[in-house]
């Protein structure tokens, strides 16, 4: 079957390709993917699948081998772009001004029609049921993801194990990488007001200065980290705007604050989230003011099942070669395929982009992010394989 896999990935290069350049030339911000949506379920009932529609720009397909009920293992793809403006001058440049595919969701999406291109050949050859995603509004709370599942896309069937892939401009083409276990951050964003009374800086008597508990808020939140987690759970709380807009010699009402909380596990999550208010509040009640403090939820953090992704990295040796598959390193950055994780058996792998004799090395979400298109034939074949052979195991 491998080599089978690995023909069809080569003869459906070309077709990849295409359409990715074609989605990158018309990239859709979040929950906006109207049309390519409509071009994703184009290319599907191409294959004679019968796409649905999910959470209003999601489209979900099945592929089912022999004995469809045996086993169902989803695919999942993410489809939105940024609000950038690209800067790369390529044939598929973005139409659309201002929006660009600077994170690569063009490659997934498009890769993942080139794996059910191939799987659909290969329907007499497996036994289970495939399940395709392509989901929207991955960059956007409450993200694509947290709304597919709220409409069932774990149900009917309902899948054992979910696999994603997303590229990585750090890793060279040709390669890819894995980790068991705690892979990707949950992401909060923190709001915080200090409310105190504000007037003559030189008449401190006179005044309760929010600056101040502020400052000390801003000092006393880091203790969270450093005194309340463990050190082998990964977590970062940074403050990255502060408002106090006063002057030299006026001290205002309130201070404004905000910033982002991020970690590698659910339960400690929580505990930090109250943490963080009370000492936000004690320290501003404690010095005559008040505190509002806001935190919006967003992904969780992203775990790869360990014996899912020790299988999957298995497979991909013998796809890729030992030397072609690396380890990955944690990464503080959110993704809401974490939602998913949070589920059911999830592997989310990284697919090698880079390409330093042709100058692709711009990172995820810059206007000169690109990819190295070989990638995307072992993007499309590597996934295959994996998903085939996970529903075999
Ligand atoms: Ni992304």
């Amino acid at each position: 079957m491998i080599n089978e896999i690995r023909n069809l990935a080569k003869e459906s290069a070309s077709q990849i390709v295409s359409n990715r350049r074609h989605l990158h030339s018309f990239p859709e911000l979040s929950f906006q993917e109207y049309n390519t949506a409509k071009f994703v379920a184009e290319e599907l009932k191409k294959l004679g699948l019968s796409p649905q529609t999910m959470a209003e720009t999601g489209v979900v397909a099945l592929i089912e081998g022999k004995n469809p009920q045996s086993k169902t293992v989803a695919l999942r793809a993410d489809m939105d772009a940024l609000p950038i403006l690209e800067a790369n001058e390529v044939s598929y440049k973005s139409q659309h001004l201002g929006v660009m595919h600077a994170c690569g969701h063009d490659a997934h999406t498009a890769s993942l029609l080139g794996t059910a291109h191939i799987i659909n050949q290969l329907k007499d050859k497996f036994e289970g049921t495939i399940k395709l995603i392509f989901q929207p509004a991955e960059e956007k709370a409450p993200g694509g993801a947290s709304i597919m599942i709220k409409d069932g896309v774990l149900q009917n069937p309902a899948p054992q194990s979910i696999i994603g892939q997303h590229v990585a401009p750090q890793i060279p083409a040709g390669k890819i990488g894995f980790r068991e276990g705690m892979y990707m951050a949950s992401t909060d964003e923190l709001f915080i007001t200090v409310k105190g009374k504000g007037g003559h800086a030189a008449m401190p008597e006179t005044l309760i200065d929010p600056v101040l508990i502020a400052s000390h808020i801003i000092i006393a939140l880091q203790q969270v980290v450093s005194r309340n987690f463990s050190p082998k759970i990964p977590a970062v709380l940074s403050i990255g705007k502060v408002i106090a807009n006063g002057a030299t010699n006026v001290i205002p009402n309130e201070v404004s604050m905000e910033g982002t909380f991020r970690t590698m596990n659910e339960e400690w999550r929580a505990i930090a989230h109250a943490r963080m208010k009370k000492i936000a509040e004690g320290i501003a009640e404690s010095m005559g003011g008040s505190c509002d403090f806001q935190i919006l939820r967003g992904y969780p953090f992203l775990v790869n099942e360990p014996k899912l992704t020790k299988r999957l990295r298995k497979a991909a040796t013998e796809f890729m070669g030992q030397e072609n598959v690396i380890d990955l390193d944690l990464w503080m950055a959110g993704e809401d395929f974490a939602f998913y994780s949070q589920q059911i058996d999830a592997c989310f792998y990284r697919l090698g982009t880079r390409n330093e004799a042709r100058g692709i090395i711009s990172g995820v979400h810059t206007p000169t992010f690109d990819i190295d298109e070989s990638a995307l034939e072992i993007g499309a074949g590597l996934m295959a394989w994996l998903a085939l052979h996970e529903l075999r195991s």
